[in-house]
């Protein structure tokens, strides 16, 4: 894949299923009783790992491309794997069906690619762990591979020390297998898809701030979920409209669920020309319409409770600001350090090789906009969200931007090149 400059991008597009929603359309929809039928689900490397571990927890999916068809067990219905459960590159997929595997009577094994061999998860091996599950990581690291054997659990309150959904789902879904309520109060508010659909599917959640918490032993009864586009997606084409002259995308049917739209707050904040039309619900997730147009950007300063609204977004914010005068600074995103690769130096070694000035912090970054970038070799350490990220750095930038690895897209979307393609006039 070869990308160079000098085009306008115009027209609509509809950008894939929400990547969150649709693993846990699959995660729900196993547990609850009866038929979960999902539509727009994101047919990604990370959701398809999802669902072939809950097949291989005897879970019986169909994959129909325009639907997925869960035929849901209840909540004791799962079976012993009868092999190691492949994760992937997701760790979604690992640290929200380690919650569920915490509440079942028999072992599980999980492991995944080399990225995920790295993330760490003792964040959910200490609070499901305190609930009476039992973890080994098998390399003594606290990352994958790793065993978890069910337990008998007890509800906890957990003050969690980080804003992640991922630690904050995963003692939720490990509460509906405990002997009491179960809490998570969290330093900032994170995405609340959980929270929404589990309601949705029966449970008994309530939300008040940041704490978030849940009865066990619901009855879960199966649903029909029509999953939002991703604003995550999404937001590679918001900035493409944005930095780009001339031109004009509209971006239909994207979740702009409040814990998830920072990538419009930032826009809007860096001077960009955004517009959302057509408001709606569907399937309990607000939705919209985005316009963009090119827009004349200045920096911003971007930290404090809007990081974790837009924690995966800070790659593309960061081109972004790449093509804005002035400064952009980014703080409180240490998250970053444990992303599918260290966002912080990744971000900065692919934006400095295009001639970008960057400054890495020890929580975020700091960018100088303004100067021209110039095309490169793009080091994606495995991270599909720096493969995009340059992607579209490279549709602006002199000379030609070519990739290590561009097939990493698949993991969140696989038509993503396409898509830039059929709007390019
Ligand atoms: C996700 C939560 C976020 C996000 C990830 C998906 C989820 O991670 O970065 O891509 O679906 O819950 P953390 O909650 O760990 O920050």
């Amino acid at each position: 894949m070869e990308i160079t400059n000098n085009y306008t991008f115009q027209g609509e597009l509809s950008v894939p299923g929400d990547k969150s929603i649709s693993h846990r359309s699959i995660m729900f929809g196993a547990i609850a009783d009866g038929l979960t039928e999902v539509t727009n689900f994101l047919q990604g490397a990370d959701c398809l790992s999802t669902i072939s571990c809950f097949r291989n927890l005897g879970i019986e999916i169909e994959n129909k491309q325009d639907k997925i068809l869960i035929h849901g067990k209840g909540l004791h219905g799962l079976h012993a794997p009868k092999q190691v459960l492949d994760v992937g590159n997701s760790g979604t997929t690992t640290r929200l069906i380690s919650g569920i595997l915490a509440g079942q009577p028999f072992e599980s094994t999980l492991n995944g690619d080399v990225s995920i061999q790295k993330r760490p998860m003792k964040r959910i091996f200490t609070p499901l762990s305190a609930m009476g599950a039992r973890f080994k990581s098998l390399n003594n690291n606290d990352c994958a591979p790793f065993t978890v054997s069910g337990g008998q659990l007890h509800g906890i309150h957990y003050d969690s020390p980080v804003a992640s959904a991922q630690v904050k789902s995963a003692v939720l879904l490990a509460g509906l297998y405990a002997d009491g309520v179960t809490s998570v109060t969290e330093p900032v508010l994170s995405r609340n898809h959980t929270e929404l659909m589990l309601s949705g599917f029966g449970a008994n959640v309530t939300s008040c701030g940041t704490t978030a918490s849940i009865e066990p032993e619901p009855y879960l009864k199966g649903q029909q979920i029509q999953v939002p586009g991703d604003i995550s997606s999404a937001a590679y084409f918001i900035a493409l409209g944005l930095i780009t002259p001339n031109s004009e995308i509209l971006i239909k049917n994207v979740g702009i669920n409040p814990t998830r739209d920072g990538m419009i707050q930032a826009a809007l904040a860096m001077g960009g020309n955004l517009t959302l039309l057509n408001e709606r619900t569907v399937s309990g997730e607000p939705v919209a319409d985005i316009l963009v147009k090119s827009s004349s950007l200045h920096g911003a300063s971007i930290g404090g409770d809007l990081i974790p609204t837009l924690i995966d977004e800070i790659p593309i914010i960061a081109v972004m600001a790449a093509f804005a005068e002035g400064t952009t600074t980014i703080t409180d995103a240490q998250e970053l350090r444990v992303k599918e690769s260290d966002r912080i130096a990744v971000v900065t070694e692919n934006l400095s090789a295009m001639d970008g000035k960057i400054t890495p912090t020890d929580d975020g970054m700091i960018i100088e906009g303004g100067a021209p970038l110039r095309g490169t070799c793009i080091q994606t350490h495995m991270d599909h969200r720096i493969a995009m990220s340059f992607a579209i750095a490279g549709l602006n930038a002199d000379g030609v931007t070519t990739f290590d690895d561009e097939k990493i897209v698949t993991v969140s979307y696989p038509d993503f090149f396409e898509d830039i393609m059929r709007l390019t006039k």
